[in-house]
């Protein structure tokens, strides 16, 4: 789907549909209150109005249907607000069999250009998303099904910003898309094998270098953490690396470490079996980072940044690891594994362990890593942890700009004491109370002294009832804009 940015006034727009924007409680835009009797429609937010113009002579519409779109109370609008508006108005466009229409950039008397168009065409392009690689019979094969284009209108002193806007919006969405379709494959497809062919795609795509490190190398490097983990599991793991630039004076070096357990069993500590099918989407932190990694490329971003993404099964078998077995991280770390379900810890252990080799500036983890975080912050935000408030305050402001929220949670030495082992340095469970923050504080076992945040995508990571209208059912993609709006804003001053 293309987006492009024209400048002009909507209603002289030839189109089978135009979206015209409505503030609630205020007046109506002329045309339509000539068009409309009916007092229902009132502008409230995410209401919509289709009208059918008379076909007049000299019309005061050009196009076939005109969208009222409510934008609700202008005093409560808000970049998110317009992303759920496109998203809605996207699908509309598709319900109504439109290949293309045309929309004036909603929210330009209150945003400035640039973020009013990034959101419109963000909303838009992800709430048009859907996967139906498997369906035989394809919806979006029916004719005239799938909107291929969308016209916003904007003023002419707009459109430079707007047109910049749009084209950071789809670079941004073809990160989310590649990772909500690593999210929706089924584990028999997107295994570490697979993991790694992707990453290793993107790196052609984007001049980037690769390494995949098989069973063999991860022992000479001594990871314990993910090599026990796959233990059990008939599918060799990979630990990816994907490097974008190179370590320079004065170039920022990121580190992103993404969970990339492509399905969890739990293991010998096997999970009950209703829903264990949503653990497909256990890599969903990979997912993240190799979607990030693409947006880095498209962009060129120039900086350093590596995409570290440790894959593995977690499967019970006679050669799965156990719980008791004491196992040695890549750093020496060694490890009581009390519970094999609490394996992303395990893998993001050698993850971590590696991402020192760089000398970052930061190092970004995102692991759907406890149903603990789940429970604290439902499907509304990640968690958020670290050992750095310069970095996570980088983090909220990126998550404000994007709508993929974070919450912090304290990381004090109080809850390090509850993965303290008798036998061992730590162990992998601390207990009932607090799960997220000690997966949390686990993994600080392993980051050093070095910049870090962890985020716990859990909740995030994918949706049933669909809290947003531009996070469709199943794989959200959640992180990918996120981590490449902290990139792309890495130098900027902060207002
Ligand atoms: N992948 C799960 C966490 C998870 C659960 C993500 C539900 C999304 C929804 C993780 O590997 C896990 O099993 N964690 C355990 C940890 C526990 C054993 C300390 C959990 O949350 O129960
Ligand atoms: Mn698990
Ligand atoms: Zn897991």
């Amino acid at each position: 789907m293309h987006i492009e940015v024209k400048a002009g006034e909507i209603l002289t727009v030839e189109t089978g549909l135009a979206v015209l924007g409505v503030w609630e409680g205020e007046d109506l835009p002329a045309v339509a209150q000539g068009l409309m009797e009916a007092e229902d429609f009132t502008g409230a937010f995410k209401k919509f109005a289709l009208l059918y113009p008379r076909n007049e002579k000299k019309r005061s519409v050009a196009a076939r249907r005109l969208l009222l779109a409510g934008l609700g109370k202008r005093e409560h609008f808000s970049v998110d607000r317009l992303r759920q508006i496109g998203a809605l108005i996207g699908r509309r466009a598709r319900d109504l069999g439109q290949k293309t229409f045309a929309t004036e950039l909603l929210g330009q008397d209150v945003l400035d250009a640039f973020t009013a168009a990034r959101a419109l065409a963000e909303g838009v392009q992800l709430g048009l998303y859907r996967f139906e690689v498997y369906k035989t019979r394809k919806e979006s094969d029916q004719p005239g099904v799938e909107v291929e284009s969308v016209a916003i209108l904007v003023r002419s002193d707009s459109e430079e910003a707007a047109r910049r806007a749009v084209e950071l919006a789809e670079a941004e969405m073809a990160g989310v898309k590649l990772a909500r379709d690593l999210g929706n494959e089924p584990p028999l497809v997107a295994t570490p094998t697979m993991l790694a062919e992707v990453a290793q795609e993107i790196a052609q795509r984007h001049g980037m270098t690769v390494a995949v490190f098989n069973r063999e190398q991860m022992e000479e490097l001594g990871m314990g953490g993910i090599l026990n983990v796959s233990r059990g599991s008939a599918e060799p793991p990979k630990f990816i690396i994907l490097e974008h630039g190179s370590k320079q004076p004065g170039v920022p070096t990121v580190v992103l470490v993404g969970k990339g357990i492509t399905f969890d069993t739990g293991g010998i500590s096997i999970k009950p079996a209703a829903d264990m099918d949503k653990m497909k989407m256990d890599m969903m932190g990979g997912g993240a980072v190799l979607g990030a990694m693409e947006v880095v490329g498209r962009l060129k971003l120039p900086m350093h940044v590596v995409g570290i993404v440790p894959a593995s099964e977690n499967t019970p078998s006679g050669t799965a690891y156990k719980p008791g077995d004491i196992i040695r991280a890549m750093n020496g770390v060694t490890i009581e594994v009390l519970n094999t379900d609490a394996e992303g810890r395990l893998v993001l252990a050698d993850g971590l362990a590696y991402a020192q080799r760089y000398e970052p500036d930061a190092i970004i983890d995102l692991a759907t890593l406890t149903g603990a975080c789940v429970v604290a912050l439902g499907n509304h935000a990640a968690g958020m942890m670290g050992n750095s408030s310069e970095l996570a305050e980088r983090v909220k402001r990126a998550a404000q700009a994007t709508g993929e929220r974070v919450w912090e949670l304290p990381l004090w030495d109080e809850y390090k004491n509850q993965i303290k082992s008798d036998i061992a340095d730590i162990k992998n469970v601390g207990g009932r109370n607090a799960g997220a923050i000690t997966g949390g504080a686990f993994l600080s076992h392993f980051v050093g002294t070095y910049p870090w945040v962890h985020l716990d995508i859990a909740g995030v990571a994918w949706t049933e009832d669909q809290p947003k209208p531009y996070t469709p059912k199943d794989a959200t993609g959640f992180g990918v804009r996120l981590l490449t709006e902290l990139l792309r804003t890495w130098d900027q001053e902060r207002s």
